[in-house]
């Protein structure tokens, strides 16, 4: 089992909590004037699984995984046996967090992209812990899959190495986390090989949510 929580630092525990999430001001993020994307699943569910944070396409849509990361993660859902319909999806940080590039950079898949991904902060997601516990208490998931570092160490309050989790079942706060690979971290990669190991990965982890959700 990981060590135990530290408690939230003194300058977030004593912040009035905020009015809605579209109100957010726990951490410096809302300055994008980016919407924040909630998460989106029936209440209470089986099965909550987190992610880091909205993509571009999650904004249009209003939902999380709704981009090329969601689509990977239909596939794997296909292959674990689930639905999507029947998951609460959502992520660690509800606001996305990117830089705009002044010149294009290559993606994986051969496309230039002016707009980049940032890893959010670790204070940022400390923050948005606050909607994600609030998330927790509301779904009662059975099982939570934590896709990526960002979401297992939002879940668990530590600075948790994913690797080192791979294939457990952690206890948390009395939820049951499975940790496994961000879809994207597929996306990222051209080795065809790495890929499918990733999937399968995911496809595995998925199948251990499901059951101890069972
Ligand atoms: N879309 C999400 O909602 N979360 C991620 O982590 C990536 C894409």
């Amino acid at each position: 089992p990981p060590p135990e929580p530290k408690p939230a630092s003194g300058a977030l525990a004593s912040r009035p909590p905020p009015a809605s999430l579209a109100a957010c001001k726990l951490c410096g993020l809302w300055r994008t004037k980016a919407k924040p994307i909630a998460g989106a699943g029936p209440v209470p569910a089986a099965i909550m699984l987190v992610g880091e944070q909205p993509g571009e396409q999650d904004a249009l849509s209003g939902e999380p995984f709704r981009g090329a990361a969601g689509e990977l993660l239909d596939d794997v859902l296909r292959r674990a046996g689930l639905e999507r319909a029947s998951l609460y999806m959502t992520n660690a940080v509800k606001h996305s967090k990117w830089e705009m590039l002044e010149t294009p950079r290559q993606t994986a898949q051969g496309q230039a992209a002016l707009r980049v991904h940032k890893t959010p902060a670790p204070n940022e997601v400390e923050a948005c812990g606050y909607w994600l516990g609030e998330e927790l208490e509301r779904v009662q998931p059975r099982a939570v899959v934590a896709l990526g570092a960002t979401a297992l160490r939002a879940l668990t309050r530590q600075p948790l190495s994913l690797s080192e989790y791979l294939g457990q079942t952690i206890e948390h706060d009395g939820w049951l986390i499975v940790p496994t690979y961000h879809p994207a971290y597929a996306l990222r990669t051209s080795d065809a090989k790495l890929r499918e190991e990733i999937v399968a990965t995911l496809v595995a982890a998925l199948t251990r949510a499901k059951q101890l959700a069972s």
